[in-house]
């Protein structure tokens, strides 16, 4: 395969990148490197990296005219700045429209977009089907929506997978990272009262593989549909660092731009995909923590911030 990946110095771009180069897959990563790392993707042989936006779109043209893709994984995403509505819509929405032409140009097989479980906003039900209605609150999950939905809108063969917490190594948002670097720093942690679920990245990758090589087709909610709450996430931390509390932590209301809880349904994954999660939810925090005490926390971000006037 030839495998351009968008946002490929990200987290989940990176480790899609040393899983699939392994094949003897050829990849082509485009980045601008807002908020992944050139020095994740060290010179190897197979691997070629363009550095840009893919909101350029005569470099998104150039790219994929060059390199002649059969694939594509589209990971780039805008939302470190919460309140920076504009980077978001030019990355997430004009950014994946030039991507979606460019593939649809280079005739590629198969296109596989990365979306988030906050395209759901403030869901109705828990866990979530596939089919819930999709009403994002933040500019992050209001822009990556109608990023997916023009992908849906072309006639690309394309999966979009809408990803519940990805945990795996160069992970940097979220309740993991954050209690790991403030506890370590003997710095004060609170607990947002909301529930989440976490899905091991080799999981996710194995998944990722399987969608390339097989004939999915359109939306998968990608979970274990098992929701943890944050302070569980927290005591696993509290115990990977052997660190006493003098008090226990506090547990705050969820703020404006936070859904209580987020947890997919995946039944349609699992039935038309054959894909089961392998790693269950305290092993695979475990394993990210562990990589933390090899690695380090690198970055820490985040991307809430919303409108409360929608969704509820
Ligand atoms: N990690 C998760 O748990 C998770 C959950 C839901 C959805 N996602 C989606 O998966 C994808 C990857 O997320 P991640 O967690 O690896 O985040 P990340 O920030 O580590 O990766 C995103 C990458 O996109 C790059 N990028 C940003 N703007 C760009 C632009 N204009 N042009 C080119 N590159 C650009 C960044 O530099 C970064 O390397 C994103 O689309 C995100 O929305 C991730």
């Amino acid at each position: 395969m030839r495998v351009l990946i968008t946002g490929g110095a990200g987290c989940l771009g990176s480790n899609l990148v040393e899983a699939l180069l392994p094949h003897g897959h050829e990849i082509l990563v485009i980045d601008n490197f807002a908020t992944g790392r050139r020095e994740v993707l060290p010179e190897m042989p197979g691997l070629s990296v363009v550095e840009g936006s893919i909101v350029d779109r005569a470099l998104v043209n150039d790219a994929f005219e060059n390199f002649r893709p059969s694939h594509v994984v589209h990971g780039a995403a805008a939302y470190k700045d919460p309140a920076d509505w504009h980077s978001d819509a030019m990355t997430n929405v004009v950014g994946s429209i030039n991507v979606v032409e460019a593939a649809r140009r280079a005739g590629v097989k198969r296109f596989i977009n990365l979306q988030t479980a906050l395209c759901y906003g403030r869901p109705e039900r828990v866990p979530i089907p596939i089919d819930h209605p999709m009403r994002p609150i933040t500019s992050y999950a209001i822009s990556k929506t109608a990023g997916e939905s023009y992908i849906a809108m072309s006639d690309l063969p394309w999966a979009s997978l809408r990803l519940a917490n990805i945990a795996g190594p160069r992970l940097a948002i979220g309740p993991i990272p954050t209690f790991y670097q403030r506890l370590k720093a003997g710095q004060g942690c609170f607990c947002s009262d909301t529930i989440r679920e976490f899905v091991d990245m080799d999981d996710f990758v194995r998944l990722v593989e399987r969608v390339l090589e097989g004939p999915a087709s359109g939306v998968y909610n990608v979970s274990t549909g098992e929701g943890h709450s944050i302070k569980e996430v927290f005591d696993i931390v509290v115990d990977h660092l052997g660190v006493r509390l003098d008090r226990p932590v506090p547990i705050v209301s969820p703020g404006a731009g936070d859904v209580p809880a987020v947890v997919l349904d995946p039944a349609r994954t699992v039935r038309e995909l054959g894909w089961q999660p392998r790693n269950g939810f305290e092993p695979t925090i475990r394993r990210v923590l562990a990589w933390y005490d090899v690695h380090g926390v690198t970055d820490i971000y985040s991307h809430l911030l919303a409108s409360d006037r929608l969704g509820r």
